[in-house]
């Protein structure tokens, strides 16, 4: 993987702005939903890996769930730091920073998460099949491991486009403009992201990131799965459990069973 800086501090401060309209809610509805379908028992903790500002971390530990998030970000993790001090010490999730790759807690959990195309950060196929037996070692037999990512049938017929968005209110806006560009062979696209965080007109800050995205498929992902110790138990267009991906469904949902 790229070892470039990416989620730092401007991004981060950002990123909760950027992502507000996302539905954080219903996408733990389908977790919930993938735990209720097919865990073996209740599951009652829960691994984020890359749980960034806490977007579902939070929720779930809201809903009784005794929830441990993981970052590399420094500045994603003090985000969520700051939001999980409205929940009491004994609902708040553990936060740690590490990276996935590699992670040894040395303890177990009913599920491990991975939302928001967390593993399409993982670019090689070492990496991805690094961070699938961080998950693996996390989980007990029979364990549940769920993940989004981008689909590689959908990513090659759409084509990543170049964009933008301002977000923001009063005091505080910005500008994201987004560039992409496809490495077809390698299975990836590099996404520049060029931020200008704006106070009243003047360009108070900007922030230059590359984030590089892998864009996955089903076979490869089954194959992933097995070599870590998992089962694909479903594959489906984020966030429709019962439906079967397509070319137009960028973003898929995975569950996995631990073997
Ligand atoms: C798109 S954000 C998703 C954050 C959160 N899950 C959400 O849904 O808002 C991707 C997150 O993955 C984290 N990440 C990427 N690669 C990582 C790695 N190798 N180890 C730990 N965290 C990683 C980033 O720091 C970032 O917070």
């Amino acid at each position: 993987m790229s070892e470039t800086t990416v989620f730092g501090p401007g991004y981060a401060a950002l990123y909760d702005h950027f992502y507000a309209d996302k539905d954080y809610a219903a996408e733990c509805d389908f977790v919930e939903e993938v735990f209720r379908r097919y865990a073996a028992q209740p599951v009652r903790t829960v691994l984020d890996l890359g749980c960034g500002t806490g977007g579902h971390a939070l929720i779930l530990a809201r809903r009784g769930y005794r929830v441990t998030g993981v970052d590399r970000s420094a500045d994603m993790l003090a985000q969520a730091l700051s939001k999980a001090a409205a929940l009491s010490s004994d609902q708040a999730p553990a936060f740690q920073q590490s990276d996935i790759r590699g992670l040894d807690l040395g303890q177990t959990f009913d599920a491990v998460l991975s939302m928001f195309a967390v593993l399409s950060y993982m670019t090689t196929n070492d990496d991805l099949a690094e961070a699938l037996r961080a998950a693996r070692r996390h989980l007990q037999p029979g364990g549940l491991l769920v993940f989004d990512a981008w689909y590689g049938p959908a990513v090659l017929v759409q084509r990543p486009g170049d964009r933008f968005r301002v977000v923001g209110d009063g005091s505080r806006r910005a500008i994201r403009f987004v560039r992409s560009e496809m490495d077809t062979l390698r299975h990836v696209v590099h996404v520049h992201y060029t931020v200008l965080d704006l106070e009243g007109d003047r360009v108070a800050r900007q922030v230059a990131e590359t984030h590089t995205m892998r864009y996955l498929f089903p076979q490869e992902m089954a194959f992933h799965l097995a070599q870590a110790g998992f089962e694909l138990i479903a594959l489906a267009p984020c966030w429709r459990l019962d439906a079967v991906p397509t070319e137009n469904d960028w973003n898929v949902a995975i569950a996995a069973r631990a073997v």
